[in-house]
Parts: structure tokens; sequence; C-alpha cells
């Protein structure tokens, strides 16, 4: 397979296991049986669910597959918690989901504590290889820990009471930065991830690809100029769309990002609150992002031209999740943080991509059709997760995660 296990002692990967393990259980505290079981729409799932994937992920991957004798949890659950491996045999259909009423919150607790307590008495003997399936597991679950919270900010969208999921300080009143424009590299540069560290396969090879004369912005989109884009008549202006993003528009009624509430507020994970109109844009798609970089006399930056500017920077700096509670995006902030940044680049497989071996191989390449790349990290991500090298990736119309954009233009 192509992914690595972290060098060094087994302790540093079960430090990190059981710190991702505990901070998905104190993600969903705060939450009710009731709160974790609704599914506000088909492509997001109901917190109790991930709670549950993450742990069939674990107990199939790796505990059925390497750990000898290992008796599962509830042969049953298979078949509810299997998002969408084929090779795992069927499941329960996804759009579905909301009406898991049982297994409760507490029974799925309950789940969780029996694949630590296995995996924490198995992790000493385990192989190289299967130690290698353990840190995908970490990496799959913190995946999670970010839909989890983008999925409940949508359940909670949908209530008219307008839960908050917890308190957040309020808008700092900083004036975003002035947009400034840095010239990329041109020629012939390198992307992807290199060999040693973990990846995800679709990260690799690390390859060559050639740049054009370019600029990148300093920072991204801010949801003051978003504003100036509305105000503009942006959403009414067909010449500005993609084709399918004006039938999008049209079909959903779409005039603001989706959790923009009236001229001046916002639904966020702490309620309804006053948009920072110096923070950047959040929760648009790819066919807004595009649309604005238009009306901006600008472009959206292909992937190459956005890892190559992003590869001096440090992936753990910026706005990300550090712990247990709600997240927003927030002024200034570099390339990771705060959002995801749409590029114009299609998820595609790089030249000589080879899909993991058995059945984690339909990870990531089963998905390289009809989606876009995003890059950086959002607030809901965990820190130490992303990558310059990592490869978001939804479909056009998605927007209910942490997606903003930053322009690009040719030089
Ligand atoms: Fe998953």
């Amino acid at each position: 397979m192509a992914t690595h296990a972290r060098q060094g002692p087994c302790g540093d990967l079960a430090s990190r296991l059981f710190a991702t393990r505990k901070l998905t259980r104190d993600l969903a505290a705060p939450l009710s049986d009731a709160d974790a079981t609704v599914q506000p729409f088909p492509d997001a799932s109901p917190a109790k669910w991930h709670l549950a994937h993450t742990s069939w992920f674990f107990e199939t991957f790796v505990l059925r597959d390497h750990a000898p004798g290992y008796r599962p949890f509830d042969d049953r659950y298979a078949f509810l918690f299997n998002s969408y491996y084929e090779a795992e045999g069927p499941r329960h259909a996804r759009p579905r989901r909301g009406m898991l009423s049982r297994p409760s919150l507490d029974e799925i607790r309950s789940y969780r504590a029996h694949v630590d307590e296995t995996l924490e008495r198995t992790l000493p003997s385990l192989s190289p290889a299967a130690l290698e399936l353990v840190e995908l597991g970490i990496n799959h679950e913190q995946q999670h820990q970010e839909l989890f919270l983008t999925d409940i900010l949508a359940t909670f969208a949908e209530n008219p009471l307008e839960p908050a999921y917890g308190e957040l300080a309020p808008p700092a009143c900083f004036a975003a930065e002035p947009l400034s424009w840095h010239a990329g590299r041109e020629g012939i540069v390198e992307i992807g991830a290199a060999d040693a560290g973990f990846a995800f396969d679709s990260e690799r090879p690390r390859h060559r690809v050639f740049l054009s004369a370019h600029k990148i912005a300093n920072r991204r989109v801010s949801n003051g100029e978003w504003r100036q884009f509305i105000d503009a008549g942006g959403y009414r202006t067909p010449t500005l769309w993609l084709s399918e993003g004006w039938d999008w528009v049209q079909r959903e009624q779409v005039s603001a990002p989706l959790y923009w509430r009236d001229e001046a507020t916002e639904f966020t994970l702490a309620g309804r609150r006053e948009i920072d109109w110096a923070a950047p844009v959040s929760h648009v798609s790819f066919y807004e992002a595009d649309a604005f970089a238009r009306w901006a006399g600008a472009r959206l930056p292909t992937e190459a031209e956005w890892e190559d500017f992003a590869s001096s920077a440090d992936p753990a700096i910026g706005n990300q999740l550090d712990g247990a509670g709600p997240v927003l995006p927030r002024p200034g902030g570099g390339m990771f943080g705060d959002v995801w940044e749409w590029t114009q680049s299609a998820f595609a497989s790089y030249p000589g991509f080879a899909p993991a071996a058995g059945a984690v191989g339909e990870y990531n390449g089963k998905f390289m059709s009809g989606q876009f790349v995003l890059k950086g990290a959002s607030c809901a991500t965990p820190r130490g997760h992303s990558r310059a090298s990592y490869r978001n990736f939804f479909p056009p119309h998605a927007r209910w995660q942490f997606t903003g954009l930053r322009l690009a233009r040719d030089a």
C-alpha cells in the first residue's frame, strides 16, 4: 500500500491514536442522542454514525485482519457502519443513516470503548503492515472529526430554534488585510508527497509539472468582498457562471453563502451571529468560487500553483482544530486553516498513481470523477492532519464544508 506508518517508536503512534480517539469522544460530549441521530441531508451523516464508522474502520482493517481471535463487538454493525467499501460487502443505504435510532448513542460509546481497549492491548504485537493501517485509521478518523463538525453545523442549521453547539468569542473588529499579488514560480516544479512520512495514496507519487507565469493572492477572499459580489448582482449575472453552475444557482435559488441568514448575520456552530466582514468567506461551492473569480477579473489557482506557493508554509500554523468545541474562520491567517481553498483542478490520478492494496484501495481512487481539489486546511481540520500535498476533494456544488477561495491570475 502507498501509506507509510510514521517512523519512530510504537509509543508515539499509540499516543496519537488514543488522543485522536479521545477528541472524537469529546466532540460528541455536548450532544443528546437525538442531536446525534439526525441526518440533515444525504451527503451528511449523523454524529452517531461518525462515532461508529470510525470504530468500524479500526475493527475491520486492523483488528479483524491482524489481531488473531478478535471477535466483533456486534456482528450486525458491519452492515450499518461500512461507508462505501464494496469489498466489505453490502451496507445500509447512505441516505437512510438518519433512520438509525438504534443502536443508541450510549451503545455506540460502548462500541468505541471495546475497540479502544482491544487496540490498546493489541498494538504492541501488531505487524508493520498493521501499524500502517493504524496510521491510516488515525488520519481517517481526523477526516471524520471535520465532517462531524460540519455535519452538526448542517443539522443545527435546519432547526428554527438555531441551537448552538458551543460558545465562541464575539468577532474582533479587524479590517481585512489589503489584497496583494505574489509572483508564483514559472517552469518545471515538483508536486505531490515524497516517499517518507504518511500521505494518502492519491498524493503520490511526487512528480514534475509545468507552471506558466502567474500570480497568486496574499490572502483569501473575505466576507466583505463577497458582499460586494452580491450587491453587484453576481448571483443574477449568467455570463459569470459555468453552465452547470448557472443551472445550479437557479435550481437551488442560491443567492448567498450557505449559512448567511440576512444582510448581517450568519448561522455558525455558536448559533446565529454577526458576519465578520474581514474573515474569509466560507461555505461557498466551486461554482460560486469560480463565478466570483471571474467577476473579480481573476481565476482560481490550479492545484500545482497552490501547492508550489504553499510549499514553504508551515501546515501546523493557522486557525485549525485543537480541541473539542465550536470553530469559525477568522481574519488573517496564511495558507493553512480557516477555510479549504477551491482550486480549478479536477481530482484525478497523478502519473504513476497506484491505489493502496486491499480493501483500503477504495479509499480515494474510486472517487476520481466529477470532483475538484481543495487545498490547505480549515478551522475544523485537526492540527497536524494537513500538508501542502494534501488533496481534499468535493463535487462542485458542495458547500457545507468550510470552503472558500484565494484568487490567482495569469501574469
Ligand atoms: Fe470514512
